[in-house]
């Protein structure tokens, strides 16, 4: 597929078959989620990866609203859950060719670990529609992680930014709702050329 018509076509897809996924698709999906770029390629992130049923419901009760609104969710082959881990990125911009010995959060106004892992999310995603599939984006609320961690044993350091659903759309899945083309921003209200506000 032309990478535009990757970008055009994809959306958040919340309604899947249970049809199976090809394991080398689950591994194309994976390998590419690691080209993402990293900031001083510190690759600091990790992906927690269910695809056996068992695994896979052991997961869907820490997201109760998704299983609640779109149940069949719970039908996706694949559900990656991306994790950021920020002490990566301080021990990386300690070493000599960064010199930021002191490890300081506050050099990292934009914390480059969720960045980065966001990155590779978007990768799977789009991966996901060159492979003919759906993939859907979504939280796990605050509340939930916890026990979430301790569920699927995530090490301290390593914070879930949320968990990515793989599979093929459900038939009868619902069009892209009207409202999100409705309120996609127009490109003159987001986009500032030369200098903020100037229009065209
Ligand atoms: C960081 C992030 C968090 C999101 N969280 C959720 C979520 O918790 N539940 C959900 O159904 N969709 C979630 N979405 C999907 C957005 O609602 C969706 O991307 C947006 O409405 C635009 O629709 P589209 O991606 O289908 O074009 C999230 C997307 C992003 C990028």
């Amino acid at each position: 597929m032309e990478f535009s018509e990757v970008v055009r076509r994809r959306r958040m897809i919340r309604h899947y078959t249970d049809e199976p996924l090809d394991p080398e698709v689950v591994e194309r999906v994976l390998a590419n989620a690691l080209r993402a770029p990293s900031a001083g390629f510190s690759q600091g992130w990790a992906f927690l990866v269910l695809t056996d049923p068992v695994d896979r419901a052991r997961f869907w009760p820490f997201v109760p609203t998704r299983v609640e609104q779109t149940p069949t969710m719970q039908d996706a082959p694949l559900v990656v859950v991306p994790l950021a881990n920020r002490s990566a990125y301080l021990e990386r911009y300690a070493e000599p060719d960064k010199g930021w010995e002191d490890r300081a959060e506050a050099r990292w106004p934009a914390p480059y670990w969720f960045i980065d892992t966001g990155m590779a999310s978007l990768l799977m995603l789009l991966t996901a529609v060159d492979e003919g599939l759906g993939a859907c984006f979504f939280g796990i609320m605050p509340e939930h992680l916890p026990l979430f961690r301790s569920e699927f044993g995530i090490p301290d350091e390593y914070a879930p930014i949320g968990a990515i659903t793989v599979g093929h759309r459900a038939p009868d899945a619902p069009p892209q709702s009207a409202a999100v083309d409705a309120r996609r921003r127009a490109a003159d209200d987001v986009i500032h050329r030369g200098h903020w506000g100037s229009g065209r």
